[in-house]
């Protein structure tokens, strides 16, 4: 009887886990819905004006070529100068603005949990980028902190199927991680240790299938296996309240295993670093 009654305990314990799980899951996907969605009016904006000013831009030019002559040749030359640096900013105003809001539609796309798209990618490219955006991130915060970034990437890889918009979230959660473990040892061992990152792509293939790996490794603090064993748990985080969600890597393993059915390694030893790698079975893009 009392056995019994101990093991009802637990079953409604556990239940209660769940249920508590799930709610936090449903609260934040909705939270993180709700940002994305009012964050896409501003950003419109921002594209918006930037596009107008391209414009306004050109009609200035045209003002500035019709006085041409009552400037001076270095006055015209400057004028040039300033107007070509104007458009060539406006338009990365534009195409960064862009792509923020591709960024908050994948996020609306998985808070709704509606699947990707799998779509001709260059993802020699993609990896390249999200790698360049996690770093410029992490600079943004902390100028003087430098990073090597080692880059394997082969040129000519064919176009593969994948859902882009999943894959660069991956690339970017590992990255994050790596760029954040290598800051902090950094921070405790001072100059002599030298932050590296590196990142492999390639591309095994014959005729329409093949098999893409991802290897991204850092030399950061590398994880003991009890860390190791709790990465892939939704709010599982080592991380200072406010810097870490606990999501990245729980998010990462279900884009890898289930959107593209396939594998997530790791290799981890504290002290040395760590190295995730993707394994996707693919097919070649027509
Ligand atoms: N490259 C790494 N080196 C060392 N530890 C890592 C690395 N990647 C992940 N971890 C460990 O795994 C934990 C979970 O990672 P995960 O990305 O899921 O969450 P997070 O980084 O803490 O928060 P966020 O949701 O912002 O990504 C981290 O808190 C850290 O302890
Ligand atoms: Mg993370």
């Amino acid at each position: 009887m009392e056995e019994e009654l101990q093991d009802l305990r637990k079953q409604v314990d556990y239940l209660q886990q769940q249920l508590h799980k799930q709610d936090k899951m449903a609260s934040l996907g909705l939270l993180s819905a709700g940002i994305a969605h009012e964050i896409q009016n501003p950003l419109n904006f921002v594209i918006n004006f930037s596009k107008m000013s391209v414009k306004l831009l050109e009609d200035l030019q045209d003002i500035v070529d019709d006085c041409a002559e009552k400037l001076g040749e270095d006055d015209a030359a400057d004028l040039q100068d300033i107007s070509a640096d104007l458009q060539e900013n406006l338009t990365k105003i534009q195409e960064h603005g862009e792509r923020a809001i591709s960024i908050i539609r994948g996020i609306l796309l998985h808070s709704r949990g509606k699947a990707g798209e799998m779509l001709p990618t260059d993802v020699a490219q993609l990896v390249h980028e999200y790698v360049w955006l996690s770093y410029h991130a992490m600079r943004a915060n902390d100028k003087s902190f430098n990073i090597t970034i080692q880059e394997e990437i082969p040129e000519n890889m064919p176009k593969v199927m994948v859902i882009p918009q999943d894959l660069s979230r991956a690339v970017l959660n590992v990255m994050n991680n790596a760029c954040y473990t290598v800051k902090e040892r950094a921070a405790q061992e001072g100059a002599d240790y030298k932050p590296t990152i590196e990142v492999k792509v390639a591309l095994d293939h014959d005729g329409s299938e093949g098999k893409l790996r991802i290897d991204i490794t850092d030399n950061g603090m590398g994880m003991t296996p009890e860390v190791r064993e709790k990465i892939f748990e939704n709010f599982y985080t080592t991380k200072p309240a406010g810097q870490g969600t606990g999501l990245g890597m729980s998010i990462t393993y279900d884009i890898i295993t289930k959107n593209h059915n396939g594998e997530l390694l790791v290799e981890t030893a504290p002290g040395v670093g760590t190295t995730f790698t993707f394994i996707i079975p693919v097919k070649i893009a027509k």
